[in-house]
């Protein structure tokens, strides 16, 4: 069996992480091919927009597909690619684990944890209209639908992976409609699970416990805008953006992507560091079966980052891109 994956090589430092996470999925044996379409700055140039027609068909033909980080133009009217991107393939779960690896800078211990951003409500529907000058109003969305769904996603992922106990997080004492019915889906969703502790929490009190101790929480379920907010401040505590990798995952399609930025101040250097994109890539060989390659992958990425002599400049170390993926590919077992 042979996967082919849509190839959204990004901005920056995006097509040096993408192309040292190839040669470590080829090194490794990886039933990959690689269809690579425009996106960012490329595709503005030769599309007008950063995430064409062409490359979303491209990803709904493959249904799998691996992204570098796209820029995102600050104002002047471009909607994010990467919200573009959700939007159109309706990638209604955002799949961010984060975990604690070694001899990462800054990184709080006993850190692994898995959080579900329900990806297409919220704040983030994008309706804002001004009533009277000088008075907006931005709309909050929230559907049964999409509650059961990402909750049932959560649910299913625990069940499958062996996770014990999901925290639901909400201001449904503020938002008693919109809160209180993201709320309601999950308890509804939950009753199928009996198995499965269930717990629900205030964004604020979590906000202060998991900086405090993140090892007491192990999966979490959030809103769009809470999720957007509480997974980078979990990617901190594991150590920073550079080392955690994500996936964007609906029903008929699977991006997987770093959730670092493009990286202006050292593109095209040869000092990126491509972890998270390889751990994103790693999630895609997991999520399509392909468990004995990821291991040998995880396992090899673990023995890199342990032993310390290959480190790129962000994890404290002297290595380039070229240097760091080289141990990576040396630490795979023999038969990869
Ligand atoms: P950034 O993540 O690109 O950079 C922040 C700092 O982290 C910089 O010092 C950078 O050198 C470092 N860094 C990031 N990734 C690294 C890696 N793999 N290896 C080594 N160092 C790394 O964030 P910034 O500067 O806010 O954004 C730059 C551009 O990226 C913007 O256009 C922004 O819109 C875009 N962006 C795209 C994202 C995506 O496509 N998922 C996510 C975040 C930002």
């Amino acid at each position: 069996m042979r996967y082919r994956v849509t190839l959204l090589e990004g901005d920056g430092i995006g097509p040096e992480v993408t192309g040292a996470t190839r040669e470590v999925l080829a090194a490794a044996g990886a039933p990959i091919e690689w269809e690579r379409a425009p996106a960012g700055g490329e595709a503005m140039e030769r599309f007008g927009e950063p995430m064409p027609q062409v490359t979303l068909d491209s990803i709904r033909r493959n249904r799998l597909g691996l992204k570098g980080p796209l820029m995102t133009p600050k104002g002047g009217g471009f909607r994010s690619a990467n919200v573009a991107l959700r939007q159109a393939l309706d990638l209604f779960v955002g799949l961010r684990p984060v975990r604690t690896l070694p001899n990462v800078p800054g990184a709080f211990p006993g850190v692994d944890l898995v959080l579900f951003r329900e990806n297409t409500e919220d704040l983030y529907a994008g309706i804002e209209h001004e009533v009277t000058p000088g008075t907006v109003v931005s709309v909050k969305t929230s559907t049964d639908r999409a509650g059961e769904r990402i909750a049932r996603w959560a649910f299913e992922y625990m069940r499958y992976r062996g996770r014990r106990t999901v925290h639901c997080c909400h201001k449904a004492n503020i938002n008693p409609l919109s809160d209180g019915a993201f709320l309601g889906a999950f308890r509804q969703v939950g009753a199928e699970y009996p198995y499965i502790q269930q717990k629900d929490i205030g964004v604020d009190s979590l906000s202060l416990l998991l900086p405090l101790d993140p090892s007491q929480f192990d999966v979490l379920l959030l809103q769009n805008l809470s999720g957007d907010i509480l997974s980078d401040l979990c990617a901190g505590l594991a150590g920073g953006l550079g080392v955690v990798p994500g996936a964007n995952i609906g029903t008929h399609a699977a991006v997987f992507e770093a959730v670092h930025g493009t990286a202006p101040d050292i593109a095209g250097q040869g000092k990126a560091n491509p972890l998270a994109v390889l751990l994103s890539a790693n999630m895609l060989l997991e999520y399509v079966g392909e468990w004995k390659i990821a291991k040998n992958i995880e396992q090899a990425v673990w023995a890199v980052l342990a032993d310390g002599k290959h480190l790129t400049g962000d994890l404290g170390g002297k290595a380039g891109t070229a240097e760091f993926t080289q141990a990576i590919i040396d630490n795979l077992p023999r038969s990869s």
